[in-house]
């Protein structure tokens, strides 16, 4: 019988009631953890309990929330008795926010906005879980993207929060080392409902709507296709597995399709198939 990698292993993950988190929520179930989902809505969570069942459990909060971040790792240490994997995941874009053509009291409030949720929130995430991980030799992974590393992922504002998630990642690793991992995965384009600031009027926008995306990045590319949420889970899952990922921390895995040796305006290479 297959024995999973994370066998007696329990995650939190935040945002995990949607696209990637709730890929990752799977993947680490069918891999043996439990798993707390923190959640934006209640209706994400009911899907996870009437999938999951028993191995995991859902609490609603706002990872901005240093006290919502807290009652998420208590609730999981409740349920599941440990803690040794956060996945601080939750996060909103910015559908591209040009600087020229955005008055600068939007900008400065979807700065504030977009920076609390994606840089405050792994921080105040990772800040309530120490304690557990410390304990246990856990892990921190964050979920980054291709705007951690480069232009055009995103407006000024996404891009900046995703670059300051990667400064996040490296700082805690040298804090937390040697008891605490952390790491992070760079997903690129992924077909999910992620959505905006409410500064910018985009909270109900979803990423699933952008026009043109999928011709983008095939045109751009090497791998030349729209990733799936599961499609990055795997990477999850060997980095938070102490007998897999032992030697890695301070580290992001890439899962951009080939963002870095991207040619601008066309994919180089030819299909095969
Ligand atoms: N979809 C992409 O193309 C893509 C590419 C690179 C990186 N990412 C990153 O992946 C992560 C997950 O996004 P996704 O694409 O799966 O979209 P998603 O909208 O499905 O997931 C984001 C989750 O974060 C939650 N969330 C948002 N604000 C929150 C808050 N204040 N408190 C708690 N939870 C909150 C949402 O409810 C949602 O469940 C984000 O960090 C995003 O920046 C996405």
């Amino acid at each position: 019988m297959h024995r999973g990698w994370l066998e007696g292993y329990v995650a939190l993950v935040t945002g995990g009631g949607t696209g990637i988190g709730r890929a990752v929520v799977d993947r680490f179930v069918a891999e043996g953890a439990k798993v707390c989902a923190m959640v934006r809505s209640a209706a994400d969570g009911t899907d996870l309990i009437r999938d999951h069942g028993d191995a995991v459990s859902v609490i609603e909060g706002d990872v901005r929330s240093a006290g919502d971040n807290a009652a998420a790792v208590a609730a999981t240490l409740d349920r599941f008795g440990r803690l040794d994997t956060l996945v601080a995941n939750a996060g909103i874009w910015d559908f591209f926010l040009s600087l020229e053509a955005t008055h600068a009291d939007v900008l400065a409030a979807t700065f504030d906005e977009i920076m609390a949720v994606n840089v405050k929130g792994s921080l105040l995430s990772a800040k309530a879980a120490v304690p557990a991980l410390r304990e246990s030799h856990g892990s921190i992974i964050m979920t980054v993207s291709n705007a951690g590393f480069h232009a055009g992922g995103g407006g000024p504002v996404y891009v900046a929060s995703k670059h300051a998630q990667v400064g996040l990642i490296r700082q805690l690793a040298y804090e937390l080392t040697p008891d605490v991992r952390v790491n992070g995965v760079a997903p690129g384009a992924t077909a999910t409902g992620l959505r905006g600031a409410a500064a910018a009027g985009q909270a109900e926008r979803s990423l699933e709507d952008v026009e043109g995306l999928e011709d983008a990045v095939s045109r751009t590319l090497p791998l030349g296709f729209v990733a799936q949420p599961q499609d990055h889970a795997g990477l999850y899952v060997v980095l938070a597995s102490r007998e897999n990922a032992r030697c890695t921390t301070g580290d992001i895995f890439r899962s951009d399709g080939g963002w870095e040796v991207r040619a601008p305006g066309r994919r180089p290479g030819r299909r095969t198939a």
